[in-house]
């Protein structure tokens, strides 16, 4: 009997309503709606609410994907968060979310750290659960605050993040839509590439540490954006050949969000043109791991993004960790 593979039953998403447009921007920093839009595609992003938490928007964007996948949270016997802004570095966001929710009290919870490739790394561990039997509905989330990681003095990095959560439930399929593959790769070679410092047991937070602005992003824009062209467009037609799919059958590229150049240049490597690349990236600029799930729901609510429908996800983040994932949604 061939291995039960997974597929996505419901998805959710939640965005804060605070939207801070670049020209919002252009009073705070030296920089103009015109540098942003021609470097980015970015027109505006959206802010958390003060007092808004990490786990806040998570438990919404799950409590959503539960409610279209038509299940209640006690049905859920995994939590997988994928963050870089956790609420606190102890305990998992995970956990918050569970209690938040209410998923029963003995339900695994953690978070994964894989930056903006998170999404894609919790899609994969929840298809290895589903099909070893080890779980029947895993919760794959992926959330970012990344407002409050920002140097929002700091041009290069300020006018790029966003907030924002998206979530899928990963289940058992009984048919041909479901998974097809995933294939994660990191690098550690580029670890100084994108970076926050500060607060980790490397640089405990001091109060030179805060001065210093050691708590926030910190990127070399350049370095990534080469290991992102390359990188996304090898693991995209890795995905397409392991499953003998043709750059033109696939319906939806539902990319990582972080710059349009980058997405142009994934879309010349890979034969698929950017008008199947589903983006969101003008309104939300780079919400990390929350851009594809987010984008997912998205394309799905609006009926764009159809049962049955050949999908490549890929990303990349600081790491470099990046993966790519097909699907016959
Ligand atoms: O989610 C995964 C992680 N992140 C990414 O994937 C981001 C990858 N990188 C990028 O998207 C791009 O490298 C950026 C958008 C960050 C930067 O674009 P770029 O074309 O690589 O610009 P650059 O860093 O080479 O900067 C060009 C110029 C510089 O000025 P000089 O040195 O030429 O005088 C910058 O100082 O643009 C300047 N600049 C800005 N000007 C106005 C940098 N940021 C800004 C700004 N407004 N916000």
């Amino acid at each position: 009997m061939p291995a039960p593979h997974s597929r996505i039953l419901g998805t959710g998403h939640y965005v804060p309503e605070r939207v801070l447009t670049n020209q919002e921007l252009e009073a705070k920093v030296d920089t103009s709606d015109e540098w942003i839009v021609t470097r980015t595609g970015i027109h505006e992003r959206r802010i958390a609410a003060e007092g808004e938490t990490t786990s806040d928007m998570a438990s919404a964007a799950a409590t959503r994907a539960l409610e279209a996948a038509g299940l209640a949270a006690t049905d859920l016997d995994l939590i997988v968060i994928a963050t870089v802004t956790p609420d606190m570095q102890l305990p998992s966001t995970a956990c918050f979310v569970q209690s938040k929710i209410g998923a029963r009290r003995d339900c695994p919870s953690f978070d994964i750290a894989a930056a903006c490739a998170g999404f894609i790394y919790g899609l994969d561990l929840a298809d290895k659960f589903v099909r070893t039997g080890a779980a029947k509905n895993v919760l794959v989330v992926g959330v970012e605050l990344l407002s409050r990681v920002m140097n929002w003095d700091d041009r290069t990095t300020c006018v790029l993040f966003g907030d924002g959560a998206g979530a899928a439930i990963v289940g058992a399929s009984d048919g041909e839509r479901g998974l097809l593959s995933t294939h994660l790769y990191a690098d550690g070679g580029f670890t100084q590439s994108l970076q926050i410092p500060g607060g980790g047991s490397a640089e405990p937070p001091t109060a030179s540490t805060v001065a210093e602005g050691r708590h926030t992003v910190h990127m070399i824009g350049k370095d990534i954006f080469k290991a992102a062209v390359k990188n996304l467009s090898s693991a995209s037609k890795t995905a397409l050949e392991q499953n003998g799919i043709a750059a033109d059958d696939v319906d939806w590229v539902v990319p990582h969000q972080a710059n349009l150049r980058i997405l142009g240049g994934v879309s010349d490597r890979v034969g698929i043109p950017l008008d199947r690349f589903y983006l969101n990236l003008e309104r939300y600029g780079n919400t990390s791991s929350a851009s594809i799930p987010i984008a997912l729901d998205e394309g799905v609510r609006k009926g764009d993004i159809k049962p049955g429908q050949t999908l490549l996800m890929c990303a990349l983040g600081g790491g470099v960790a990046w993966g790519s994932a097909a699907m016959r949604f």
